[in-house]
């Protein structure tokens, strides 16, 4: 039996960090420039804090100008759109993320494209995700958890995937669409699957290349997975389980993780694996928010 290469998520993230606060250091001694990053979190939702919190301390590790706007749960929409202008004409600023899920009286859509595009470092405004659909990634910014499974697989399998089926499993606009359009501009031949897929298990056999991002723990199976494929585990899922009698609550992914490392090539943990690239990818793209906002390369 075979046993896959575990993909340190935590290990890579830590080295792109590294060479991002180098970037920013001369940022400033050479330019005066510091890269700004500010979050907006509305409400309580306990692990939308914990994403945040994450977010804060990574930003202000690479050096960055770090904001955040904590604010009831029962802001009005206009509220939002005012500070959402605000930071959007604030130069100290050249990245705003506003914490998803909203609470339930707030228009995500509205919200989200009334932050600008040459600041909006989570790559959700219509102009980003167009650039990204029709393959103009050097101007775009990239929605972070796809670009950091893209620099995962080009780790395992180089950036040109021709020849290789990639199955993307889940069709939201943060993960699986966007996925989809970096994986095509790599030459990949790329499925997407959802609910409503039928035999979901066979379409996923025929991937070489399998991203899951469906919200459910432990569904992918090693009988599901071609052998020798690569499996990026995009699934945060909190469960009970019982060891040796005792209960409880862990972290899964949508992948379970033990049987399909006896099938597959390399496989990502959770957590450990996509989580802390994403986060450094909220980084990434903030630096280079500030570099073009300079008028330098991003
Ligand atoms: N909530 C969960 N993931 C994300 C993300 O990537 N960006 C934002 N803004 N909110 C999220």
């Amino acid at each position: 039996m075979t046993t896959a290469k575990r993909i340190d998520g935590k290990a890579k993230a830590e080295q792109l960090a590294g060479t991002i606060t180098e970037q920013t250091a001369s940022l400033l001694s050479e330019h005066g420039i510091k890269p700004g990053l500010a979050v907006v979190i509305i409400g309580e939702d306990p692990a939308s804090q914990v994403y945040v919190r994450n977010k804060k301390r990574r930003a202000e590790s690479c050096g960055f100008y770090s904001v955040q706007h904590s604010i009831p749960a029962d802001t009005t929409q206009e509220e939002v759109l005012r500070l959402i202008d605000e930071l959007n004409n604030d130069d100290a600023i050249h990245g705003i993320l506003v914490q998803l899920p909203l609470p339930d009286h707030l228009d995500e859509q509205t919200i989200t494209q009334s932050i600008s595009p040459s600041k909006d470092v989570d790559g959700f405004h219509f102009v980003n995700i167009g650039k990204l659909t029709a393959g103009h990634t050097d101007d775009a910014f990239i929605p972070c958890t796809p670009a950091g499974c893209m620099l995962m697989i080009e780790d395992e399998l180089g950036k040109d995937l021709s020849g290789l089926n990639a199955v993307v499993m889940g069709r939201s606009n943060i993960v699986g669409k966007p996925m989809a359009s970096l994986l095509m501009k790599q030459n990949a031949t790329v499925t997407i699957t959802h609910s409503r897929t039928k035999d979901l298990p066979q379409v996923v056999a025929g991937a070489d290349i399998v991203i899951a991002a469906i919200g459910r723990a432990e569904m992918v199976k090693a009988d599901w997975v071609k052998p020798g494929a690569v499996v990026i585990d995009v699934g945060i899922n909190r469960v009970e389980k019982t060891i040796d009698g005792e209960t409880k609550s862990k972290l899964v992914g949508d992948v379970d993780y033990d049987d399909v490392c006896s099938v597959a090539k390399a496989v990502t943990p959770v957590p450990g694996g996509v989580g802390p690239m994403t986060i450094t990818m909220l980084m990434f793209n903030t630096l280079r928010s500030a570099r073009l906002a300079a008028g330098l390369e991003g």
